[in-house]
């Protein structure tokens, strides 16, 4: 089972619009409140639930539950806590640095995507909703956690520079309308841009970059009334202009049912990089097996 694309909806005269998971390190996704951004994620691990090939992390800003059902299918759930968000983006920028530094040794490419990701690489998509939760530097904000957001927006701005190569995923989620709700230098590498109802010109712009301006038609502004829940203008590097997508309408408990039965695939993709390390090459704490080949039985792997 190869995983080259999901399925991202339907454009205006009902294509199916696919997401490129090969093209993209990054995608942000804005829109005001109740318009379908979280519905937007909950489609897709429910799209790549029984794929073996991929491993999520959801970093929840809002605290709330609107990850559980999706949870069991992820090898983390976090919520708002910044120090704990830090903490596993910092696991995942080191992965991404030891992936990097194993590429060649273990896949024989300089791209995992010419291979594509298999169950010891896996792609890693990681989803930060209400990601201003954890940019956030202003007011109130002790001067620790004002350095953790610091820290959280470098990594992941070089998780979506540098780790596309090595089969990393990140998806920033926010309703909040201004230009700084995700850091430019992090929104400038996303090259999938998905804006569902906006409020403001500002926040189009934020969210899609000021082309939008010139495309009235396909404008998130317009996109301000209850028929276009689930409606998003969406924008790709490489394609000209914007395309309006309708995302499928989320069966929330068969998403929460699909999420529960892959459960067993969740698994943490530092330990199957170990794995891989073992069984594929070097750099690792194990030597190679070495199979036997005088063994009748075949059975006798020298670990
Ligand atoms: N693609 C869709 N098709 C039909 N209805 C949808 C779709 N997406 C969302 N909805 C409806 O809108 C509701 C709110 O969606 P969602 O929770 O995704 O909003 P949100 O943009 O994440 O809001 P918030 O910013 O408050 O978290 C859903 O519970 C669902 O009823
Ligand atoms: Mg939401």
């Amino acid at each position: 089972m190869g995983l080259t694309s999901v399925l991202l909806g339907r454009d205006e005269v009902r294509e199916e619009i696919r997401l490129r998971l090969s093209g993209v390190p990054g995608m942000t996704v804005v829109g005001l409140p109740g318009y379908g951004k979280t519905q937007l994620i909950m489609h897709l691990v429910g799209e790549l639930a029984d794929c073996p090939y991929v491993q999520f992390a959801f970093l929840d800003g809002k605290g709330g539950p609107d990850y559980d059902d999706v949870a069991p299918r992820a090898f983390v759930h976090l919520g708002d806590d910044i120090k704990e968000a830090l903490e596993l983006v910092r696991y995942l920028y080191e992965l991404m640095q030891q992936r990097q530094g194993a590429l060649r040794e273990h896949l024989g490419v300089k791209n995992l995507w010419h291979v594509g990701p298999s169950a010891l690489w896996p792609l890693i998509v990681l989803v930060v909703d209400e990601a201003h939760t954890f940019f956030y530097t202003g007011k109130g904000t002790t001067r620790e956690e004002a350095a953790a957001a610091h820290e959280l927006v470098r990594l992941i701005e070089q998780l979506v520079k540098k780790g596309r190569n090595v089969g990393f995923f990140t998806v920033l989620l926010t309703q909040k309308g201004t230009g700084d709700a995700i850091p430019t230098q992090i929104r400038d590498v996303c090259t999938l841009k998905v804006a569902f109802a906006v409020a403001t010109m500002e926040a189009a712009d934020a969210g899609l970059g000021q082309a939008i301006r010139m495309y009235p038609d396909a404008h998130p502004m317009f996109l301000q009334d209850p028929k276009y829940i689930g409606v998003a203008t969406i924008a790709r590097e490489g394609a000209k202009g914007f395309t309006r997508v309708r995302i499928p309408t989320v069966d929330e408990d068969a998403v929460a049912e699909r999420a529960h039965k892959y459960r067993f695939l969740a698994s943490d993709p530092a330990g199957l990089f170990d794995v891989a390390c073992r069984t594929l090459g070097s750099p690792g704490p194990v030597p190679l097996p070495v199979p036997d080949v005088d063994a009748d039985d075949g059975a006798d792997l020298v670990a």
